[in-house]
């Protein structure tokens, strides 16, 4: 942050005196747009933001533009290929360093003080923002926002689906989610019990996973969910019982598994062991019990 700031200080104060055509900020969409990881690099750019309409209202030369990624010879360039996969499922499509020098010497001529230059697919940038995250800053390009009280697909999914099927239903979702976070093809790798941050989930991707899983289930998550769920067996389990209001218990099933008191439990244990003559012969046993009793 230091450097954009100072440096756009120090440029702004030293060229006071000077009969300057143009006073170009370099600055980033990440202050008009956000984000996620990169507050201070915004807070930077921002910085640069506010020197160019000072000037302007100082009648000096001033223009700040807020560049989407460059698809050469820079920053954006440089990252590793899982990072350059993040910007493009944000969105993001790289400029291109011609038409970036097109834009630029457009945009000299011209008397804005602040403009963004950011090729986008904004029907992806707006489906991985968080569950119900408006931007009134966008209203005007993006008609459909999304909305927590829109449905999604597999919700629909999970409330058509009978209710012994739901939690395996879950599990498969928020597993392939998971994979698609970390940029894996084979989901099932993804143990029930594996810390996923242990899997290479870092706090940046948490924040994606977080509104990945906003926007498939519809329903808005805390932010600490990777913290405080960090498996996806603890997920599983804390979205099926806390979170989405649909029933998941089987009743056949739990009586199958959990409910049968231990008494009983050993004595169906014991009558599974039972061959079909012996068995015959202990419910004929028991009726003529019971007709004793009548
Ligand atoms: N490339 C993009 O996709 C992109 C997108 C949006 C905005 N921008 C903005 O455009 C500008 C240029 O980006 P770039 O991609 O060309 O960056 P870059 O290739 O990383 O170059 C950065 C330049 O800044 C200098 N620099 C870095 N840290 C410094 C420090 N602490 N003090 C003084 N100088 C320092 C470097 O000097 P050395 O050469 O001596 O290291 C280098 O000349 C930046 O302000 C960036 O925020 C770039």
């Amino acid at each position: 942050m230091a450097p954009k700031v100072a440096g756009t200080w120090h440029l702004h104060q030293l060229t006071l005196d000077l009969p300057l055509d143009f006073f170009v900020c370099f600055s980033s969409m990440a202050s008009m747009l956000g984000s996620p990881g990169q507050g201070n690099y915004a807070a930077a750019n921002g910085f640069m933001d506010a020197i160019a309409h000072y000037r302007r209202g100082q009648g000096l030369p001033g223009l700040s533009i807020n560049w989407g990624a460059w698809a050469a010879g820079g920053m954006a360039a440089r990252l590793d290929s899982f990072n350059q996969q993040r910007l493009d499922r944000s969105g993001m499509i790289a400029i291109k360093p011609e038409q970036g020098m097109q834009a630029l010497g457009s945009l000299l001529s011209e008397s804005q003080s602040q403009v963004g230059v950011f090729p986008i697919n904004w029907s992806r940038f707006v489906s991985q923002l968080p569950g119900g995250q408006k931007i009134p800053f966008l209203e005007a390009l993006i008609s459909t926002e999304p909305s927590l009280t829109q449905k999604s697909a597999f919700r629909e999914q999970l409330e058509a689906a009978a209710v012994s099927e739901r939690q395996e239903l879950l599990t498969t979702q928020i597993r392939s989610v998971i994979a698609k976070t970390l940029g894996w093809t084979d989901a099932q790798k993804i143990g029930m019990r594996q810390p996923l941050f242990e899997l290479g989930l870092d706090s940046l991707m948490a924040v994606e996973l977080k509104n990945r899983l906003e926007s498939s289930l519809g329903t808005s998550l805390s932010s600490t969910l990777l913290f405080d769920y960090p498996t996806l067996e603890a997920l599983v389990e804390y979205l099926a019982n806390d979170v989405i209001p649909l029933d998941f218990s089987d009743q056949t099933e739990k009586l199958k598994e959990e409910d049968v008191p231990e008494e009983h439990s050993s004595q169906l244990s014991d009558v599974t062991q039972l061959s079909e003559t012996e068995l015959e012969a202990s419910v004929l046993e028991e009726i003529e019990a019971l007709e004793k009793l009548i």
